[in-house]
């Protein structure tokens, strides 16, 4: 979603502003826009799509020491020039970049800006509008930016110039993620650390309801109330490099093929030296303490929290309930008398998620957080965080984070029946080694996926079947192939076709079906015969010592619990050449956002 970078120093900030600009591109955007301020006054370049076409815009000439950009993903206003960030206030003073969605902006309108004619259809324009009132009320502008502040309900990042101050830029956080970095003879700000690594590694964390006076010199940060606030610096644990697309085409390609590593860090990561698990002592104890867990999470995370029900259940048993996050958060079921909620979160940011971080810890209950970027605001907020250690994932198509999200579960499961003395024969780490080698097998055999993408995918919808833990998977799969290839897919449990979605079925729609649970092997390819015998194009894709003649692939054997992260290959794999193959734009699929950081 939306994105924000700043610079205040001594070099040139055009270059800069893109270049961050450019990291951002991941998180998913529609428009963008740079603001760059000299002794001449604002220089603003927005355009509409890609950052390419904001390069060909941006005036070279132009040049200041100070600086703020936007990627936006509409949500008030169609994606245009006018509405893409930065807005100015009426008398071209102030210019303002935001992140997030100003609830009340309609209410401040009526209250305070009744006269005062827009330009755009956004939010964000209220913002400016209104600090600009205050500040012709009288107010100085960073007293007008805090009052204006107080007066917004809502979530926001801001980024704020002053036409009359080129030595600051103001910032602020509530509920969207903000990072100021800190280096020599400069500062920078940014929603996403890997926006900025080319400047600096050092960044300030903000809280919410804080705002940050940034100069080139230091970054003073203050409450609502104008109290300065004393934080240290952290350190980004991310190399540069990680986030290089290297020699692959695609970010997508390159995660996919990241994933015999990811899983093999995870082990390590999670591996004493005597071969235990090792898990912080507070987690293992809360995953005690609970008589049930809560899984939250959206979208892929949500289908890896579907996997980890079965972990917890068939290894620890612990009753698990899995939910989605949008739907919990309105709807919250009856919980148990000692509930953990366990948030599963790739990004760390998705704001559905963190709604629901938010009322569970009102209610006084804990929560772990599984995550990829420890630091992040769902990690931050709960109680315990287990980190993914899967390294950034830029495309927006999930791939390495899920498979990381189903190993970490594991560990955790088993970590914990050790811990309730149930006896295992279930050792996830030399299973998880097993697991690796298979990925790399898969990995190194694309040519077979493209293949299959291209017998299988010239409709414009498919189905994905498969029971039990397979089901799951089929959903993950569904939901690869439509979010980059734009073909309807569903996944469906492979027993409940026939009281529906069957009717769909007609001369050769492809149903791809995945048969790596032995208990249900014959039951699926009973549901096979059933769409074949309707005319489906069936592809099934079998694990190794439960494969029939006529599979199509059949995939490494691995412990019947951990084939998710296996089996999601072959999907990934074949969703990626269906999206190539059609000319979609595979790393940043059309509405899409890689951290969906508005509910
Ligand atoms: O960062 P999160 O894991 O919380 O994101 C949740 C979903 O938005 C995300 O998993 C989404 O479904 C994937 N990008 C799909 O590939």
């Amino acid at each position: 979603m939306c994105g924000i970078v700043g610079y205040i120093g001594n070099n040139d900030s055009k270059e800069i502003l893109l270049k961050g600009l450019e990291r951002l591109e991941y998180r998913g955007y529609d428009s963008a826009g740079i603001a760059v301020l000299n002794e001449d006054g604002v220089h603003v370049f927005k355009e509409k799509g890609r950052i390419a076409a904001l390069r060909e815009i941006v005036d070279k000439d132009v040049e200041g020491h100070v600086g703020i950009g936007h990627t936006r993903w509409a949500t008030h206003g169609v994606p245009n020039r006018v509405n893409a960030h930065p807005h100015r206030s009426a008398s071209g003073r102030l210019t303002l970049v935001h992140n997030g969605v100003i609830e009340n902006y309609e209410q401040l309108k009526q209250e305070y800006l009744q006269g005062y004619s827009f330009t755009s259809e956004t939010d964000t324009e209220v913002i400016v509008q209104l600090i600009e009132k205050f500040v012709q009320d009288g107010m100085l502008v960073e007293e007008a930016f805090r009052t204006t502040l107080k007066a917004l309900k809502g979530s926001y990042a801001l980024a704020l110039l002053d036409n009359e101050n080129e030595d600051v830029i103001l910032v602020a956080k509530n509920k969207s993620p903000l990072l100021v970095g800190l280096s020599e003879g400069c500062n920078v700000v940014a929603s996403d650390a890997m926006a900025m690594l080319q400047v600096t590694d050092q960044f300030l964390e903000l809280m919410d309801e804080e705002y940050v006076v940034v100069t080139k010199e230091e970054a003073v940060i203050k409450n609502l109330d104008g109290i300065v606030v004393e934080r240290k610096p952290f350190t980004a644990q991310i190399d540069a490099s990680d986030i290089e697309k290297g020699t692959y085409a695609h970010y997508m390609l390159k995660e996919i093929d990241e994933q015999p590593f990811v899983i093999r860090r995870i082990v390590q990561e999670y591996e004493n030296a005597d071969g235990q698990i090792k898990l912080d002592d507070s987690i293992r104890q809360a995953m005690l303490d609970t008589d049930r867990i809560y899984i939250i999470a959206c979208g892929t995370s949500y289908n890896a929290g579907l996997v980890g029900k079965q972990f917890l259940e068939k290894l620890a048993n612990i009753p698990v309930e899995v939910h989605i996050a949008s739907e919990f958060v309105y709807n919250m079921p009856l919980l148990s008398q000692k509930p953990l909620f366990l948030f599963i979160s790739q990004s760390g940011e998705t704001a559905d998620s963190r709604a629901v971080l938010v009322a569970v810890k009102k209610l006084g209950h804990r929560a772990l957080t599984l995550t990829n970027v420890p630091g992040s605001t769902l990690s931050r907020e709960a109680n315990y965080t287990l980190p993914l250690y899967a390294g950034p994932e830029i495309a927006v198509a999930s791939t390495k984070a899920y498979t990381a999200q189903i190993a970490v579960l594991a560990i955790l499961a088993v970590d914990t029946a050790r811990a309730k003395g149930i006896a295992l024969d279930f050792d996830p780490i030399h299973e998880l080694s097993i697991v690796a080698n298979a990925i790399e097998a898969l990995c190194d055999n694309k040519e077979e996926m493209e293949k299959i993408a291209d017998e299988y995918l010239s409709h414009r919808n498919a189905f994905f079947i498969g029971r039990g833990i397979d089901f799951y998977v089929c959903l993950e799969g569904a939901l690869k192939l439509k979010e980059i290839s734009y073909i309807q897919a569903e996944g469906f449990a492979g027993g409940e076709l026939k009281h529906g979605t069957i009717a769909l079925i007609e001369t050769d729609t492809p149903v791809f079906a995945l048969a790596t649970q032995e208990a249900v092997n014959l039951n699926i390819r009973g549901n096979v015969k059933e769409v074949v015998a309707r005319g489906a194009n069936a592809c099934i894709i079998s694990m190794k010592g439960l494969e029939q003649d006529g599979d199509r692939f059949v995939i490494p054997a691995v412990h019947e619990l951990l084939t998710p992260i296996v089996s999601v290959i072959p999907f990934q794999l074949i969703a990626y050449y269906a999206a190539l193959h059609r000319g979609c734009d595979v790393d940043k699929p059309r509405n899409l956002a890689k951290s969906v950081t508005v509910e």
